[in-house]
């Protein structure tokens, strides 16, 4: 194993690995200590309760509408960038420093959506770059994936709610006609929703997080998977695990 492997198992609570003497190391014994590519079979098995599929399409947008917001659904992207830098749609454009637009490839197939920019992101203009930065960026790496290549990232609100609060719904409500206008000029393959904010905007429904993951959603046409908000796996570590089951389950759908 690598050592940069090993710094990334370390960070997902996977490291180090307990082999029974005399076991050969298996795909299940040795899940990431070569952290497989996209392409390769998951190297940890996929638990039976994650298989269940919901109301996915067969394939992604298939009529995508975005959830209006007159006026957004005709942008392309310097456009879309100019009315977000714009937007006054909502309260928090007043308090925060900038917009944070999203960041990453505009024809990634795989599109990390969190909850909304933190001083960090409000200081820099981009999504996660702090603490919960780092880990989404060693949690992509834990599945061969890298900001920026073939993966897009970006948030529920695109300014920073006073205090790291969660949004409230009329700005949830303001700011995601702009998230699926992004949504429909990717054309992602697979969003991950970071977080209960995240999934439950985006499905439009209030549900547990545990409720939903596991389970293949229908984002307007494009399939989302539910996992941890890498904040809250900051603050509970031990549930790094089931967050790295998470994506293994995502990366075994992206070869379907
Ligand atoms: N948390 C989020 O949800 N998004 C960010 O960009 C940073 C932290």
């Amino acid at each position: 194993m690598n050592i940069r492997d090993e710094a990334v198992l370390r960070e997902l609570n996977l490291y180090p690995l307990w082999v029974r003497r005399g076991a050969p190391a298996t795909a299940e014994t040795a899940p990431a200590a070569t952290p497989p590519a996209m392409e390769s079979q998951p190297a940890a098995p996929v638990p039976d309760e994650m298989s269940r599929t919901t109301d996915a399409p067969q394939s992604a947008h298939a009529g995508f509408v975005a959830p209006g917001l007159p006026g957004t659904s005709s942008l392309d992207w310097p456009e879309l960038k100019q009315k977000v830098r714009d937007c006054s749609a909502c309260t928090l454009r007043a308090g925060c420093t900038q917009t944070v637009f999203g960041v990453g490839d505009e024809k990634a197939e795989w599109l990390f959506v969190g909850e909304g920019p933190g001083a960090d992101e409000d200081a820099q203009g981009e999504p996660f770059v702090g603490q919960a930065g780092k880990l989404l960026d060693n949690m992509l790496a834990s599945i061969r994936l890298k900001r920026g290549n073939n993966v897009y990232i970006a948030n529920i609100v695109k300014c920073r709610p006073p205090g790291n609060r969660t949004p409230e719904p009329d700005e949830i409500a303001a700011c995601l006609p702009y998230l699926h206008r992004q949504i429909a000029l990717i054309k992602p393959k697979l969003i991950v929703a970071l977080g209960k904010t995240a999934a439950t905007s985006l499905l439009g429904r209030d549900a547990s997080l545990g409720s939903l993951r596991g389970a293949i959603h229908d984002c307007h046409g494009t399939p989302l998977i539910v996992t941890y908000h890498p904040a809250y796996l900051l603050r509970s570590p031990a549930e790094k695990a089931k967050a790295w089951q998470d994506l293994c389950f995502a990366r075994q759908r992206m070869q379907t």
